[in-house]
């Protein structure tokens, strides 16, 4: 296949200078997508291929230079101190200068360039072959033997100090001995297979989004700001590179071998190569026998042995001259698309279905695969009877990356007939006539109270440890319990009977007693979770909070206007939009009077108002930094909403004071000091709430 097939066909016929943009715009949004939302929606070698093409562009445009260009930087991790909202799990890192920029390598998926990158070096250079990790890479500072920040690339030149959460990584030393003064050790941070699958089956009992891959995984764990979730999340690491001046040995080899003495993890799959076959039986070997190791790799990299010969082969502004990546293929395979269908999530989105021919791909036979939304469709390009390539790589769920062959003969016959199937109109569940949102990718049912798959999602959601914590109501009971016409509401499940439940074949006595007592327990569920609980469009478990802790009451919450609602923290002209038109709609009404009739929670109890804490941090804009002993990060951020104050990601003049523990960042204590912001313990700030 051509490399540069996955252009997509509206580039093509374009002035170079509106590929050029075209593609700049795409490459920087897929950076920021990649880097600080750990979310990609283009693989690897999509991206790569766009970069190529990119930079041959570029070449041949001199005059269509710019210094901000992709091509010209390394994609960032670094957090936009002003995206805040989107940035949520990162914020909160000191930021820390690299001493030595922390480049990317130059990668090909051809092997032809490899050999070619071979035979351009010097006459008998060795070459090191390694591993190419897939993960995301870390770069550790030792100073006098002692671990002192752990920096994320970040842009390559500035990044996160995630020094809390890399202590969690039980096979990364925090004490040397015998190392040099100063020095630093590059690698790769993992989550391994095994963990990565036990995540994602947690987070999808728990109706969290599921990580695509290993990398993303390891990457949203690194952002995390409670250092427990991340050391019970698993996380390795291997280390491929040592920096630092004054350092022994003459070769990357024996700097390896001296990492390893000194008890870092350094891989065993390294090989000193002396030709172009050893480097490609190496490639080759590694494979096939990647698939059997417990992390995620995604090629090999090639080292020039020789540190003095490095120093003279040099750089290029991205990458090093004397190194290059070679890229694994995804595996690909082409197979016809037979029919798309269409399924109903349990928020009303429609999402199109391809059901494919089935094939093998990477161990799995693989039968059906998402087509995403109506514009994912257009953009591809396909309709049902067309060759498709799949393809699974680094992401676990298979993908159709495109049309395997264009199928002329249907264009010719009749090129004004449109190539793509017109998207569905109606709710295949309940034939309710479909709509898509301004701005949103997806159409939607909008019948949320009654059809069906979504009834069943606001039940389950209703239900869910997080809300109501019913316990006995998994997916397949309130299917069962639907169907026989039993739950048609939530309110429902206030009503349910014993001999009802017990009547159930999969139930019987004991369960139905269970799921009623549950049901019982669940009447003293707070306020804010019961609001949760609801199901409200886009009001997730903080936003909850924070709209219960305005409104005391689902009777006052009935009555806010817009304008109230949106000058709560966190609540958008959407969300408002979206509360307002719960409480329009009587059916919701009714629910409601059904649910207060029950003696479920609709209110905060006068012993919660009571007992809730003196708001002695009103009107306080506070900044947390470093590392705590008696409460964890999360903890402290809860306890300053609580007792009225508001959290704040960077320090500025509105800054009131810094919550600061140990290894405070640099940057942010060099900022106070400039501002004369106050620094205030962890004692301090206990006292300050306690009394
Ligand atoms: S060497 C100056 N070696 O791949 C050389 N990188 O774009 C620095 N990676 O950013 C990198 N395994 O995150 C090197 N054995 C390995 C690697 C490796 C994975 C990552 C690293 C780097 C990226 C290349």
């Amino acid at each position: 296949m051509d490399l540069f097939d996955n252009i997509p066909i509206e580039q093509q016929g374009l002035t170079a200078e509106q590929e050029i943009k075209a593609l700049r715009t795409e490459l920087a949004e897929q950076n920021y997508k990649y880097y600080v939302l750990s979310a990609p929606t283009m693989s690897d070698r999509e991206f790569d291929e766009k970069m190529h093409r990119l930079q041959e562009l570029e070449a041949a445009h001199p005059e269509l230079f710019d210094p901000n260009s992709p091509t010209q930087k390394v994609g960032s991790d670094i957090q936009p101190v002003s995206g805040e909202r989107l940035a949520v799990s990162g914020e909160g890192f000191p930021r820390i200068k690299h001493r030595y920029p922390m480049l990317s390598l130059a990668n090909t998926y051809s092997r032809e360039e490899v050999e070619d990158w071979v035979r351009k070096l010097p006459p008998n250079v060795e070459i090191v072959a390694e591993l190419k990790y897939d993960g995301l890479s870390i770069s550790l500072w030792y100073e006098h033997g002692q671990l002192v920040h752990a920096v994320t690339r970040g842009d390559g030149t500035e990044g996160d100090d995630v020094l809390p959460n890399i202590r969690t990584i039980a096979a990364i030393p925090q004490t040397l001995i015998d190392a040099p003064e100063r020095l630093e050790l590059r690698g790769e941070v993992l989550l391994p297979w095994e963990r990565f699958e036990a995540l994602n089956k947690q987070r999808e009992e728990q109706e969290e989004p599921l990580f695509a891959n290993p990398r993303n995984a390891a990457s949203g764990t690194l952002k995390l700001q409670d250092t427990r979730e991340v050391a019970h999340r698993g996380l390795t690491c291997f280390l491929y590179y040592m920096l630092g001046e004054q350092l022994p040995g003459r070769t990357h080899y024996e700097r390896l071998e001296q990492a390893r003495a000194w008890g870092f993890p350094v891989s065993d799959a390294i090989k000193i190569c002396h030709n172009v076959d050893e480097v490609m039986n190496f490639i080759a070997y590694w494979d096939t026998e990647r698939k059997n190791l417990p992390v995620a790799t995604d090629g090999i990299v090639l080292k020039v042995n020789s540190l003095a010969e490095q120093e003279e082969l040099g750089y290029t502004a991205k990458s090093p001259r004397w190194a290059i990546a070679y890229k694994f293929a995804a595996e690909r395979q082409p197979t016809t698309l037979r029919q798309i269908t269409y399924q109903v999530g349990r928020t009303g989105v429609i999402t199109p279905v391809a059901n494919l021919d089935p094939i093998q791909l990477s161990g799995t036979i693989v039968q059906r695969a998402t087509l995403h939304n109506e514009d994912f469709i257009r953009q591809l390009g396909i309709t049902e009877g067309d060759r498709v390539f799949v393809e699974k790589g680094g992401e676990i769920i298979p993908k159709i990356v495109g049309k395997a062959e264009d199928d002329t003969t249907r264009q010719s016959s009749n090129p004004s007939q449109p190539r793509t199937p017109s998207f569905i109109t109606h709710c295949p569940e309940c034939g309710t006539p479909l709509v898509r949102v301004e701005g949103e990718a997806a159409w939607r049912c909008p019948n949320e109270l009654s059809c069906p798959p979504q009834l069943k999602g606001r039940l389950e959601h209703f239900v869910s440890r997080k809300a109501m914590n019913i316990e006995g109501l998994g997916s397949e009971t309130i299917a069962l319990l639907y169907d026989k016409g039993l739950l048609h509401s939530v309110a429902d499940i206030y009503s349910l009977r014993q001999e009802d439940l017990a009547a159930q074949e999969r139930l019987g006595d004991k369960s139905a007693q269970n799921i009623l007592a549950s049901v019982e327990a669940s009447k003293q569920v707070p306020w804010p979770r019961v609001l949760f609980a609801l199901g409200i469009r886009m009001v997730g478990e903080t936003t909850a909070k924070k709209i219960a802790k305005r409104f005391r009451s689902i009777d006052a919450l009935q009555w806010a206007s817009k304008e109230e609602l949106t000058a709560i923290e966190d609540v958008g002209e959407q969300i408002a939009d979206n509360i307002v038109a719960y409480f329009a709609d009587l059916r919701n009404l009714e629910i409601i009077t059904r649910l207060q009739a029950a003696g479920v929670q609709l209110a905060s109890n006068e012993r919660e108002a009571a007992a809730s804490v003196p708001q002695v941090l009103a009107g306080k804009t506070i900044v947390i930094s470093g590392t705590f002993t008696e409460h964890s990060r999360d903890e402290y951020k809860q306890m300053i909403e609580d007792y009225g104050g508001k959290n704040s990601g960077s320090v500025s003049k509105k800054t009131d004071f810094i919550l600061a523990g140990d290894n405070m960042g640099p940057s942010k204590l060099e900022k106070a000091n400039a501002l004369g912001v106050k620094l205030i313990s962890e004692q301090e700030f206990l006292q300050m709430i306690h009394g």
